[in-house]
């Protein structure tokens, strides 16, 4: 990374009293910038507690709409405005409303992977470290689950006692693993472990010896006693897993690239700042709703 375009960032960040967030898909170099990176409950944890005026949230634009919707005074700042989330956009509102008047008793739970206009019409909003948690804990035995079957399925696994509904979502880069491609990585390290995202299909989560969000992921391989492990989400969960566990030996499965992820570089966090762009805007009447159903994830899933 050239050290000027670092300078930079950093004296602009000073003047302008902003904070870096970033997941932990991003590229290295943004990762190891950032004043915090995390999943994406940690990230809208850290977006509404703290003191800065501006957050530059190197994501996609669901992520930076969460920080707009829980902290409406600051300025959120998305570098690469086309940066988003294919499975956020599967989720149609429309559609969403007609469910529920099919279903009057059952409660729309939302993952964060999705639009504000979605968040709006949601009872409460989940990641993939407490979607179980929400649904266990949410008053309705019914429960819509919006927008990622695979992440739905795993939650009615874990909470049977209730009936979820599905909406037919997926990633396009966890949802293509298939089960012989986590089986061919096992028999080349038949001692590695197998660390799942639940956002990849039932027949890949079977063969997991840990199922979680990347944080979860990262958690889970520093303090298991293995030394190998074949990580199954995004490849940008390897930088942190490797500079946090300097001895262990970590895989990916290949093809796991999150396109829209990897669209934001060092500049382009350098000319956001600059140019105060992109800055994420939302109607006040829309971010009213969407952050009731933030903040009651945050309640139900403490
Ligand atoms: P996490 O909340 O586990 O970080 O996942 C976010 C995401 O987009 C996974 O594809
Ligand atoms: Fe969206 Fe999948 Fe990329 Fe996560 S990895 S941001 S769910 S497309």
């Amino acid at each position: 990374m050239s050290e000027y375009l670092k300078e930079q960032i950093l004296e602009l960040k000073r003047e302008k009293n902003a904070i870096i967030l970033a997941h932990y898909y991003q590229i290295p170099e943004i990762q190891e910038l950032a004043d915090f990176v995390g999943d994406s409950f940690e990230l809208s944890r850290r977006a509404k507690e703290n003191d800065a005026d501006v957050i530059v949230f190197c994501g996609v634009k669901f992520m930076a709409e969460s920080a707009k919707i829980l902290s409406p005074q600051k300025t959120v700042l998305l570098p690469v405005k086309e940066a988003g989330c294919p499975m956020a956009d599967m989720a149609v509102v429309k559609d969403i409303l007609k469910m529920k008047e099919e279903h009057p008793n059952a409660k729309v739970v939302t993952y964060v992977n999705s639009s504000v206009e979605v968040k709006a019409v949601s009872d409460v909003c989940c990641t993939s470290s407490n979607a179980i948690k929400i649904v266990k804990n949410i008053d309705a035995d019914e429960i819509i689950f919006v927008p990622d079957k695979n992440l739905g399925s795993y939650v009615a696994e874990h909470v049977p006692e209730k009936k979820i509904i599905l909406w037919e979502g997926h990633c396009c880069v966890h949802n293509r693993i298939a089960k012989e491609d986590v089986i061919k990585a096992k028999e080349e390290m038949p001692e590695a472990k197998v660390l799942v995202h639940p956002e990849c299909r039932k027949e890949v989560r079977n063969l997991a010896d840990y199922i979680g969000s990347t944080s979860g992921i990262i958690d889970f391989a520093t303090k298991d006693s293995a030394n190998k492990f074949i990580v199954v989400t995004e490849e940008g969960v390897i930088h942190k897993s490797k500079t946090q566990n300097p001895n262990k030996e970590f895989y990916n499965i290949r093809g796991m690239t999150c396109r829209n992820m990897k669209k934001t570089t060092m500049e382009h966090i350098l000319w956001s700042l600059e140019d105060n762009y992109f800055q994420i805007e939302i109607d006040e009447e829309i971010r009213n709703k969407a952050a009731k159903a933030l903040e009651n994830m945050l309640v139900l899933g403490k």
